[in-house]
């Protein structure tokens, strides 16, 4: 018996099956490697190479290794990308799992944790931003994400499925052995750490003139392992769920409620890039050059998050403060290369 976690091979995904090989659960990874790292993947999980679109690999995948739950990672992430190539957002993020679905289903798996995103909330109306917020994304990669939530709660309703689904905010820092490597590189707390190893000549501030105290945008920075943590709670509350309600009545249909399965996870406050890059400095000891650049398309102002519901569900985020998520991003920054390792 093992959970799947798709996406394994990638920043959060390797964490959270880090996470859950440490709470004695059976992990196995799926992964195409178009962009993870076999090397990231935890030596206690199994890993298979392979997409989530594939009913075939899936159907061989659980059966061999009688998969219980399934924690789904794997997804394109880049949100300027997706404006530029909306269709390879909409197939990688939401057709594709469609087939990971239906093999739950053909295998009478029913608990399903996904990796969402506070780009569903598009511009938010105020913050912090609570579940019940009108979803309303303003990037193709948003959508995508949202859509697969929209599958989700359809599914639930009609085949019983259990699902959470975990809107993230900006997810930074490190474990021991594991870090941010994205190829290529656009979130800021790896960037700044870039420029203040001497990797890159400055950081660039996208936007000094937003409605924010100091002109630039606001985040709600999670250690990532405190992301991780919150799977492991998603999961455990699906499993202890009760059966699935009976069929609604059919005489007062009613849209599929998305917020009553999404979880905002952030720490409930906001820091702006110029404070990101001012921790930094104080973490890395030296003075970290910035460029002044215009507006990134498609940046909101300003995103908190309101996490009552996970800390209500049991979440206790245990690195909460910027410094010392950025310091762990640092110190793997300044180790990783001697954890790595080849994986075949
Ligand atoms: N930023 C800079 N300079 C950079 C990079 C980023 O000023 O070189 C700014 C951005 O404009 C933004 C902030 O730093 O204001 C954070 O940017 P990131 O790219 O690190 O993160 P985002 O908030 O854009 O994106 C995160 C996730 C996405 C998710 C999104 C939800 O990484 O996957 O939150 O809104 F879609």
């Amino acid at each position: 018996m093992a959970i799947l976690v798709t996406g394994g091979a990638g920043y959060i995904g390797s964490i959270v099956s880090e996470a859950l090989l440490e709470d004695g659960q059976a992990v196995v990874v799926l992964d195409n490697l178009s962009h993870g790292h076999a090397a990231a993947i935890p030596a206690g999980a199994k890993f298979v190479r392979g997409d989530v679109g594939d009913g075939e690999a899936l159907d061989a995948l659980f059966r061999q290794d009688r998969i219980t739950g399934v924690i789904h990672l794997a997804a394109y992430i880049e949100v300027g990308e997706s404006m530029r190539d909306p269709g390879k957002y909409l197939d990688n993020n939401f057709a594709r799992p469609l087939a990971l679905l239906a093999a739950m289903r053909r295998h009478g798996v029913r608990d399903f944790v996904l990796s969402s995103t506070a780009a569903v909330y598009g511009m938010p109306d105020a913050t912090p931003i609570e579940e019940n917020a009108p979803t309303r994304p303003i990037n193709a990669y948003g959508s995508s994400k949202l859509m697969l939530e929209t599958a989700l709660a359809w599914q639930t309703r009609s085949h019983g499925l259990r699902y959470a689904a975990l809107r993230y905010f900006n997810a930074a820092g490190a474990t021991a052995e594991r870090g941010e490597r994205h190829q290529p590189e656009s979130h800021l707390v790896p960037l700044v750490l870039e420029a203040a190893a001497g990797e890159r000549p400055e950081i660039a501030i996208f936007g000094q003139d937003y409605a924010t105290p100091d002109g630039t945008c606001i985040r709600d920075y999670i250690h990532v392992r405190d992301l991780a943590a919150a799977h492991l709670i998603a999961l455990r509350r699906l499993r202890e769920e009760p059966a699935p309600a009976p069929p609604e009545d059919a005489a007062a249909p009613s849209p599929p409620d998305l917020a009553a399965r999404a979880y905002n996870l952030g720490n409930g406050r906001g820091f702006s890039v110029r404070e990101v890059i001012a921790a930094a400095e104080r973490v890395c000891g030296k003075k970290i050059p910035v460029r002044l650049a215009p507006r990134r398309p498609g940046d909101a102002p300003r995103l908190v998050a309101a996490s009552a519901k996970m800390l209500a569900a049991g979440w206790r985020p245990q690195h909460t403060g910027l410094e010392e998520i950025i310091a762990s991003a640092w110190r793997w920054k300044r180790s990783h290369a001697a954890h790595e390792r080849p994986r075949s």
